[in-house]
């Protein structure tokens, strides 16, 4: 499976974020972009305006961290959005709530963190384009990546052969082999690309 790189703008300069971004998306597949709330998270930082702004030449793949996602999906999917991703805890009627992101003409995703089972989207794999599977608590850049959620990427490759499986938190050159060896072909990394002195270098390393 080809393998697709999503630098994470959360270890961007946010004063200048469209040249952050013109500095890597040569290289990248998709922007990855982490919407937190201060509440679903204990961290908050950028809502549907400031992503509506971003000028990116490679798709924008949205990571909402966020309570009621269903009240935003929208305003994301106007912004720019090409794909949508919410987490499995937060949402009451997840089938629902994914239908009515694919109604928007996006791509579909869904996460669970570390502690919640693969089990809890089971039913639910048919109707995504992409599984977000956290290797941290979602929150912050800079953590370390757990390899013990390395088996949820085996077992869904196992299952869904053709689905994006991707992986966030804590991805280095390191890491990025395993996420792959288990089974991961969408790789977000945040302060391994924004905090290289040679982005480029940093990208092609992950491959
Ligand atoms: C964490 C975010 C990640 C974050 C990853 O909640 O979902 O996308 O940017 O950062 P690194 O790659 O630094 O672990
Ligand atoms: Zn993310």
């Amino acid at each position: 499976m080809k393998i697709k790189i999503a630098p994470s703008i959360l270890s961007a300069d946010f004063g200048k974020l469209n040249e952050e971004i013109k500095s890597v998306e040569k290289y990248a597949d998709l922007i990855h972009v982490d919407v937190m709330d201060g509440h679903f998270v204990p961290n908050i930082t950028l809502g549907a305006p400031v992503v509506a702004k971003i000028c990116a030449k490679i798709p924008l793949d949205v990571h909402l961290m966020i309570e009621n996602p269903g009240n935003y999906v929208e305003d994301f999917a106007k912004a720019g959005a090409d794909i949508i991703t919410v987490h499995s805890e937060a949402c009451k009627d997840l089938k629902g709530l994914l239908k009515k992101i694919r109604a928007l003409g996006v791509k579909v995703g869904v996460s669970v963190k570390p502690k919640t089972p693969i089990s809890a989207i089971s039913k639910v794999l048919d109707d995504v384009d992409m599984v977000l599977i956290m290797t941290v608590e979602p929150g912050f850049g800079g953590q370390k990546f757990m390899e013990e959620m390395m088996e949820k990427v085996a077992t869904l490759r196992k299952n869904k052969p053709k689905l994006d499986i991707e992986v966030d938190g804590g991805i280095n050159e390191e890491t990025a082999k395993i996420a792959v060896k288990a089974g991961a072909n969408v790789l977000v990394a945040g302060s391994y690309i924004f905090g290289a002195k040679n982005r480029k270098k940093a990208i092609e390393s992950l491959r």
